[in-house]
C-alpha cells in the first residue's frame, strides 16, 4: 500500500507540549508537524479517566484528518488514562497502519541511567499521580526502585494563565518541592512527568537541591522519537519532510500565538480548530 507523506501529529491539552514539540524540532528539524493544542478544555490533570480519553481520541482523530500517519501524545495525563486504550481498542478500528505514541515510556526508561539510589521523584498532574502510570512502568522497567509521586494541581493553571514568573509560583513550588522530598531523604532524581513543568523550571531548580537531577522530557522524547523512526523505516518514510510546523489550538489563536511564539522561539500563527467527538 503507498502512503501520501505527512506531517508528525503532536498533541496537548494546552502549552505543555510545546516544551516537547521544541526539542523534537532541535533534534528532527526536517519533517513536517502539526501541533495541536486543545486549550480550551485544558486542563486535563484534574478530569475523569473517561473525559481525558474522549479528548484525546477526538484530537488524535482530528490529526488523522489532517493526513498526520503518527501522532505523539505530548502530555503525560493522555499517555496515562488514554492511550494504551487508543493504541489497543481504537487504532485497529481507525486505521491499524497508523501509530500513537505517548511520553512516560521514554522517560522511564532513562531514569534508570540516572538514578544512583534507585529512589525517584514524581511529579504530575492530579489525573496522571493517580494513574501510577509512573511507578507501574518503572516497576516493569526497573525493578527495586522506589517510586514517590507528588501531585501538583496548581502547577499547570499557573502556566496556562502565564503566571509562571509571579510570586503566587513560588509559593506552590516551594510547597510542592518540599512535599515531594518530604516522602524520602534518598530522592536523587526527579522527573517532571507533566510537559507543562519545565516551564517553572527556573523556580522547580531554585528550590530543589543540587544533589537532585531534575528529568525534563523533551530531549528525551526527541530522542525516543529519532530512534524510533530510525527502527520503523515504514513509518518513516510517511513523514513528510519540508522542515515546517502548522499549529492548532481549540482556544483564541491570537491568544495562543502570543505565547507559543515565547515558548518555540519563532513567530507562530495559529489557527483556531473545533473538535467534535466522531
Ligand atoms: N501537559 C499535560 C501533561 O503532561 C497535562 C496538563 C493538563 O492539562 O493538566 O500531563
Amino acid at each position: 500500500m503507498t502512503h501520501t507523506k505527512a506531517p508528525i501529529g503532536i498533541f496537548d491539552s494546552g502549552f505543555g507540549g510545546l516544551s516537547i514539540l521544541r526539542e523534537i524540532r532541535k533534534v528532527l528539524p526536517q519533517y513536517d508537524y502539526i501541533f495541536l493544542g486543545d486549550n480550551a478544555r485544558a486542563p486535563y490533570g484534574t478530569r475523569s479517566f473517561q473525559l481525558v480519553y474522549e479528548f484525546t481520541l477526538q484530537s488524535v482523530n482530528y490529526l488523522f484528518a489532517q493526513g498526520c500517519q503518527l501522532v505523539i501524545l505530548a502530555c503525560n495525563t493522555a499517555s496515562a488514562k488514554a492511550l494504551r486504550t487508543i493504541q489497543q481498542n481504537d487504532l485497529p478500528h481507525i486505521d491499524p497502519t497508523r501509530r500513537v505514541l505517548g511520553v512516560i515510556r521514554p522517560t522511564v526508561e532513562k531514569v534508570g541511567e540516572i538514578s544512583r539510589t534507585g529512589h525517584v521523584g514524581v511529579f504530575g498532574t492530579p489525573g496522571t499521580i493517580q494513574s501510577r502510570s509512573y511507578d507501574i512502568e518503572i516497576a516493569k522497567m526497573h525493578p527495586g526502585f522506589s517510586v514517590y509521586g507528588h501531585a501538583c494541581p496548581m502547577w499547570v493553571p499557573l502556566v496556562e494563565n502565564r503566571e509562571s514568573d509571579g510570586d503566587g509560583a513560588d509559593y506552590f513550588v516551594k510547597k510542592d518541592v518540599e512535599a515531594l522530598l518530604s516522602q524520602c531523604a534518598d530522592i536523587d532524581a526527579v522527573i517532571l512527568g507533566c510537559t507543562h513543568y519545565p516551564l517553572l523550571i527556573h523556580k522547580i531548580r531554585k528550590y530543589m537541591p543540587p544533589h537532585i537531577q531534575v528529568i525534563e522530557q523533551g530531549h528525551i522524547v526527541a530522542e525516543s522519537l529519532k530512534d524510533y523512526l530510525h527502527r520503523h523505516p515504514e513509518m518513516e518514510c510517511r513523514c513528510s519532510q519540508g522542515g515546517s510546523c502548522r499549529y492548532l489550538t481549540t482556544e483564541d489563536a491570537t491568544r495562543f500565538s502570543s505565547l507559543a511564539s515565547v515558548f518555540v522561539n519563532e513567530e507562530v500563527a495559529a489557527q483556531h480548530v473545533t473538535l467534535a467527538a466522531k
